[in-house]
């Protein structure tokens, strides 16, 4: 099987230094009509949906496009899922020069096959890309490829509700020098696995430790682009707040302690206002530091509508602020939102040692606002509602 990557390992070393001046030129870009497609000649198991976990099973297939500051982008490729064989020096494996996106493609109503708002993760993957001098592309033309992938890998996208096939857009420098510098080569790629729905039998509300010493991301970081390097130095203190019996790490920042972000999920809190009593739905600010989710923005947007009596505020708050909430009996819900699992509600948050607990109705483990953005949300994906963030995979 990984015979197929050879034409691409060869074509590995060809722009050992990248020219700068290539990364503005007009070069081949992404052209999904060049597609070409060799299935797998072993196609595997659909795997059971109770077996499925998340990103442990994979379909049969893979999409894969290299790119060269020489030549610019060269014949995208549908291919059977395999290894890729990479030079040791390649400069993803050195100076993390990766990023990645995650969307999932959805079985509706009539059996159609489904994307919910792919040109934002194509946008934001574009924004990674730039951040990292990796090469852009054209969003709508890997939007069609990934619809080519999720066409082929039908089979793999589980039809009951709640499950869907999860997408992951991947780029990384194939650079081969250990110089660092923009890369000259870049390999994109997309990968495909099943996954079930995050609540089997109802919402479950988490409890959170707020980090006083950790930081996910800080004025003029890239927190708010999906880089690989974001990631990993996060799982430590994850691990190390699951050994004290916390769900996720609530992300602070700063002596204020603002509220930024919660595990890999935007954050929504609801509160009463002290004057006022008007409810309002707050999420921070897109300052740089903050992740901007695609879930982020359609709980904003559908907030606007389901909500009219609500005030809905992009702004920076505090820990001090939910404490002080909490204590007046204002603070009325908090949820985390992602693509992974819509709305994560939550029950607590450990701060300093105290624990600050956020109200759920008797024999409910989701407040109002998060229940009703998963049912609008996903409405919309599996295709129960017609709006324009469904996008249908033509036929
Ligand atoms: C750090 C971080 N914040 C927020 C999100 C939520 O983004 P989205 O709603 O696009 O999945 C994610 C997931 O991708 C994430 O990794």
């Amino acid at each position: 099987m990984a015979t197929s990557f050879t034409r691409l390992t060869r074509a590995l070393p060809r722009s050992i230094h990248a020219p700068r001046k290539a990364l503005s030129r007009g070069l081949t870009g992404l052209d999904a009509s060049k597609l070409q497609v060799t299935p797998t000649t072993t196609p595997s198991d659909i795997p059971s949906p109770e077996t499925l976990v998340f990103g442990h099973q994979f379909s049969d297939h893979m999409a894969a496009v290299e790119w060269t500051a020489d030549e610019g982008w060269q014949t995208p490729r549908i291919l059977p899922y395999q290894n890729l064989s990479l030079d040791p020096a390649s400069s993803v494996l050195h100076y993390a020069f990766e990023c990645f996106e995650g969307m999932k493609a959805y079985v509706g109503t009539k059996k159609e096959l489904r994307l919910f708002r792919p040109d934002r993760n194509m946008k934001r993957f574009n924004d990674s890309c730039s951040r990292l001098c990796l090469p852009t592309f054209d969003g709508k033309n890997l939007t069609e490829i990934i619809g080519r992938l999720v066409k082929i890998d039908k089979r793999f996208v589980p039809e009951q509700r709640g499950y869907s096939l999860y997408l992951r857009p991947t780029m990384i420098s194939t650079q081969r020098t250990l110089g660092v510098g923009p890369p000259g080569s870049a390999l994109l790629f997309v990968i495909a696995c099943p996954v079930g729905p995050y609540y089997k039998s109802g919402f479950k509300a988490v409890s959170l430790e707020a980090s006083t010493s950790d930081v996910r991301a800080w004025p003029g970081g890239v927190g708010d682009r999906k880089l690989g390097s974001n990631y990993a130095p996060s799982v430590k203190p994850s691990v190390e707040a699951a050994g004290r019996g916390f769900s996720q790490v609530l992300w602070l920042f700063g002596e204020e302690a603002y509220i930024t972000e919660v595990g890999t999920m935007n954050l929504f809190f609801v509160f009463q206002s002290k004057e006022t009593k008007e409810k309002e739905i707050v999420t921070p600010p897109l300052d740089g530091t903050i992740l901007p989710g695609v879930t982020r923005d359609s709980i904003l947007q559908l907030a606007r509508t389901r909500f009219p009596d609500h005030k809905i505020s992009e702004r920076k708050f505090t820990m001090h602020e939910v404490k002080a909430a909490a204590e007046e009996g204002r603070l009325l819900e908090a949820f985390g939102a992602g693509t992974a699992v819509i709305v994560s509600p939550i029950k607590s948050i450990s701060w300093k040692g105290e624990t600050i607990d956020v109200p759920l109705q008797s024999g409910k483990e989701a407040g109002p606002v998060a229940e009703a953005m998963y049912r609008m949300i996903t409405d919309i994906q599996y295709g129960d509602v017609e709006h324009e963030w469904g996008w249908k995979i033509p036929e």
